[in-house]
């Protein structure tokens, strides 16, 4: 397996955010481009909250973001599933094994192992990065930090 380089990684979505400062177009290049950089992953995308799509729609509710990989599910209610609990306890979760994971939304069932990282703006969660492997654990520290390096670029994005 490649081994990613997670400093250029982080200056090229920086760059994706300074280039386009709209988060949908930078984001959907994101998506591509983690897609691109990571070997053994089936999933890599977005769920945002409602609150930054558009007004009306529910803040306590992730909605389906710009990602590469195959039809997924549209709506994830906060504290549901890997990223709805990631979201709501505002913190990185790695599941090695994502049927141990009682919480687990299986979106595609090749899936196996699963990694989410929080998105903020002002100080509060407004989405998460969500990637998935069909290798079990596949997804390591180096990876999280790595990983979450990338999310804190991406958060120029509504600074
Ligand atoms: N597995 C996720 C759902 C999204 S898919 O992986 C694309 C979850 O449990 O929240």
């Amino acid at each position: 397996m490649r081994q990613v380089d997670w400093k250029l990684t982080e200056r090229q979505l920086a760059a994706f955010a300074v280039d386009e400062p709209h988060w949908l177009p930078a984001l959907a290049n994101a998506s591509a481009l983690l897609w691109q950089e990571l070997d053994d992953v089936n999933w890599v995308g977005f769920y945002l909250s409602g609150a930054l799509l558009e007004a009306g729609l529910p803040a306590d509710e992730l909605f389906l973001g710009p990602f590469q990989g195959k039809v997924a599910c549209v709506r994830i209610p906060w504290g549901r599933g890997v990223c709805g609990t990631s979201a709501m306890r505002n913190q990185t979760l790695r599941v090695d094994d994502v049927h141990e994971f009682a919480e687990h939304i299986a979106c595609d069932a090749d899936s196996r192992s699963e990694i989410v990282v929080p998105l903020h703006a002002g100080g509060r969660v407004v989405g998460v990065l969500d990637i998935d492997s069909p290798s079990l654990a596949r997804f390591s520290a180096g990876d999280q930090s790595g990983l979450e390096a990338c999310a804190r670029a991406l958060e120029a994005l509504w600074s």
